[in-house]
């Protein structure tokens, strides 16, 4: 049985990585989702035939409430809330490595002595550590993504030496744990003590360091966040692989681990920032001092759907920029017909894609390609900033963070220097939005008091329907 089992793993290994392969590219992003299930499928078959595992009626009584549960959830969820799916999914690996770590430390069949109980003790105490941080970090991050934590970045005095000062108690807290627990001759008798507290203790500094290293990261930071408590997930998944001895958990583990830590890294650069900055929190505070409020950055020009469909069919070149608010208004099919109708009469069009427009990285490809949009027309920003001078027009559909030029030209702004679609180059940009709100950030947007800016209010959904009736 051990060698099918291995087999299994090795198998179900290579296709997790032919899975994530597959996901970089929106061609076999299909493909890519197949092999995932399939080597998740061969995973769980394989632990549950394997010797590590008993009482496989609970496991399965689980297993079937656990994905009653997830099967709800993932229907009835809307595009929209699929980051606060993700951030909550994080959170429940985490908690399952405190679990883990707890159940396996007191496991007393586990009668380790020597160097295997110091090794195993470090493996229990570094798996409660991430999987508490990251439980309770990702808690708020879902908060935060669904409105329920301010996005405003909390900025508590001495807030450094806080987190320094839960370092050092972890590390002390640590020296206690491992290797407490009794000597070799109480552990095989079976009366040795667990020195419970210095784990108690650091699982609450680690529960209240999450929260604390969250809330302290403001709204337009959330795209590194979010990809950070993925990578922490993958961590906290690889420790709970190496408490249970199996080696899938820790090959998956670290293959979740590592990938969440490069779309980190990618993030970063997207948004110009250092990754150690992002951490230390305060990027996209409503605190600027420079950008000015509304009153004082001049007049907005309103249009209208029919003035939009003229502005479009006179055009040779449109680029098309979507955000958040073409996933709320669920407006990318009639976006998707528009691009054909326009296409059809000879006209240029093409979309360009910021890597963190909307909430969750992907989601403007995800939505784009669920509407059928080709995959040619739809550009990332590098591809796409130097053509916009040369464009007739540019339709800013519910995306307002990503098009802002105080990011560029402001030096005082709070998202100063990250990188952002140069709409305001081309010839007339058209913006969809309700109001004059200001996006996730919290940043005031000058692009739409510029002289070539035309503002279209009203849900997107239903000014792209007009525009597209008025072709
Ligand atoms: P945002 O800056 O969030 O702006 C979205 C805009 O959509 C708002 O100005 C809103 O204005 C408009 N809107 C909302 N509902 C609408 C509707 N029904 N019809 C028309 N317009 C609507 O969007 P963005 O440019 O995509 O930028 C993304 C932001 O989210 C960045 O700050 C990014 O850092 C952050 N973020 C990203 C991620 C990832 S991983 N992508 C994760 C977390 C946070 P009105 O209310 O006036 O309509």
């Amino acid at each position: 049985m051990g060698g099918f089992v291995t087999a299994a793993y090795i198998g179900a290994s290579i296709l997790f990585i032919l899975s994530l392969g597959g996901l970089s590219n929106q061609e076999t992003a299909r493909r890519g989702n197949v092999y995932g299930i399939a080597g998740m499928a061969i995973a769980i078959l394989a632990t549950l035939a394997s010797d590590q595992v008993s009482g496989i009626g609970w496991i399965i009584l689980a297993m079937v409430i656990g994905g009653a549960i997830g099967v709800y959830f993932a229907v009835k969820v809307q595009m929209t809330q699929m980051p606060e799916l993700v951030a909550m999914m994080h959170s429940f690996v985490g908690l399952a490595a405190v679990m883990v770590g707890y159940a396996s430390y007191l496991d007393p069949e586990l009668k380790l002595i020597g160097a295997e109980k110091t090794v195993h003790d470090v493996e229990v105490y570094l798996g409660v550590l991430i999987g508490a941080a990251t439980f309770s970090g990702s808690l708020i991050a879902f908060g935060k993504l669904r409105g329920i934590v301010a996005s405003k970045p909390l900025l508590l005095p001495g807030r450094h030496w806080l987190n320094l000062s839960a370092l050092i108690l972890c590390v002390i807290f640590g020296s206690s744990f491992v290797g407490g627990g009794g000597s070799d001759l109480e552990i095989m008798a079976g009366t040795a003590e667990h020195s419970m507290w210095p784990l108690i203790l650091m699982t609450l500094i680690a529960l209240a360091f999450g929260v604390h290293m969250v809330m302290a990261i403001g709204g337009a930071d959330m795209p590194v966040v979010v990809s950070m408590l993925n990578s922490y997930s993958g961590w906290a998944a690889a420790a709970a692989g190496f408490m249970l001895s199996n080696d899938l958990l820790i090959v998956v583990g670290a293959l979740v681990g590592s990938s969440g830590a490069i779309l980190s890294y990618i993030m970063c650069r997207a948004m110009n920032r250092k990754f150690v900055n992002v951490i230390l929190g305060g990027f996209g505070s409503t605190t600027s001092t420079s950008s000015a409020g509304q009153e004082e950055q001049g007049e907005t020009t309103s249009t209208s759907v029919e003035d939009v469909a003229d502005l479009l069919s006179n055009a040779n070149s449109v680029v098309i920029v979507p955000g958040y608010g073409m996933a709320v208004s669920h407006a990318q099919h009639p976006v998707s017909e528009i691009t054909q109708a326009l296409r059809n009469k000879g006209i240029n069009v093409r979309f360009a894609i910021h890597p963190v427009a909307g909430r969750m990285p992907g989601h403007m490809n995800v939505l784009l390609a669920e509407a059928k949009v080709p995959y040619d027309l739809v550009l990332e920003m590098d591809e796409i900033n130097d053509d916009l001078p040369e464009t007739d027009v540019v339709l800013v559909i519910g995306a307002n963070d990503t098009v802002n030029p105080s990011a560029a030209e402001d030096p005082g702004s709070p998202i100063a220097g990250m990188p952002v679609i140069v709409v305001w180059k081309a010839t007339t940009v058209v913006v969809f939005k309700r109001s004059m709100a200001t996006g996730y950030s919290g940043v005031e947007n000058p692009l739409f008091f510029k002289d070539n800016t035309r503002m279209l209010f009203g849900d997107a959904r239903e000014s792209v329907d007009g525009i597209f009736k008025n072709l």
